[in-house]
């Protein structure tokens, strides 16, 4: 299964090239910063019918419009057709296809592409994850060392005090901040040690679902930026990190340190 779903995101990724090249249809949704385009739509609905010939009794839920709704027990597929559209309009290059099987609750397979640079995250639980076929961990920094990534959430106004009061936090303990723009990707290279850690205060399951199951195959740790269980049937906060660091990040979000 894990082979049909890496071949169904490097198809996916094809139509984001494709998109890239010919051009696609913008559109504003709510908030600043927020867009959906032509191809994100495009590339969900090819996602929905291709996943559903691979489990045809998984539920199918993804951020544009069409899916099914989140459903706790036996399979449900978790889509983001593009993490990182405002990335992807910019022609950036760091936006990814991210799908996430989860199983009663629990992360059970993720795949998280990025197809401008190629790299294919992959991870099935308990076989341990792997960029491009070749098996990753996360890094053992701690804090002091870490370069720490997040996402400020420009569209949910109501988390910008608290985010750049934990950032500002943040960067007098560790070693650098970076912003890149597409969650599942920064979760992904969190567990192959390129970053460190990974900080968003509000994020749907879609930005995460895929990203989770490949960081913990990684021997990463990921719980909301209050130390609970991430769930899958709301936004939630995230913090994500190697085992190293991940106490002392976390003691940073709670204002401990
Ligand atoms: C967004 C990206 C971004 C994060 C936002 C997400 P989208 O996803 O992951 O990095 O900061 O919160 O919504 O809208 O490009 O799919
Ligand atoms: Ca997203
Ligand atoms: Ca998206």
């Amino acid at each position: 299964m894990q082979k049909a779903v890496e071949y169904i995101a490097r198809s996916a990724g094809k139509l984001m090239l494709e998109a890239q090249k010919d051009g696609t249809n913008v559109h504003k949704k709510e908030g600043v910063g927020n867009y959906v385009t032509d191809c994100d739509r495009a590339t969900q609905a090819f996602l929905q019918k291709e996943l559903a010939n691979v489990l045809p009794q998984a539920v199918f839920v993804g951020e544009e419009e069409g899916g099914d709704v989140y459903r706790p027990d036996g399979y449900c597929w978790i889509v983001d057709p593009i993490d990182g559209t405002a990335n992807f309009i910019r022609s950036m290059g760091y936006s990814a296809v991210s799908i996430g099987l989860v199983r009663d609750g629990k992360p059970e397979l993720g795949v998280v592409h990025n197809p401008f640079s190629g790299e294919m995250y992959s991870a099935m639980r308990g076989e341990g994850a792997t960029l491009n076929g070749y098996p990753i961990r996360v890094s053992d920094r701690r804090l002091k060392e870490a370069i720490v990534t997040f996402g400020a959430t420009s569209y949910r106004k109501d988390v910008t005090d608290r985010m750049f009061r934990t950032l500002r936090s943040l960067f007098d303990n560790c070693e650098d901040l970076r912003q890149l723009g597409a969650a599942s990707l920064d979760i992904c290279r969190v567990a192959a040690g390129k970053l460190d850690a990974f900080l968003e205060l509000r994020l749907s399951p879609w930005d995460y679902a895929a990203g989770m199951c490949v960081l913990l195959e990684a021997g990463g740790r990921i719980t909301t930026a209050e130390g609970e269980s991430v769930r899958f049937d709301t936004e939630t906060s995230v913090l994500a990190a190697n085992a190293a660091c991940y106490e002392e990040a976390l003691a940073v979000c709670l204002g401990e340190r």
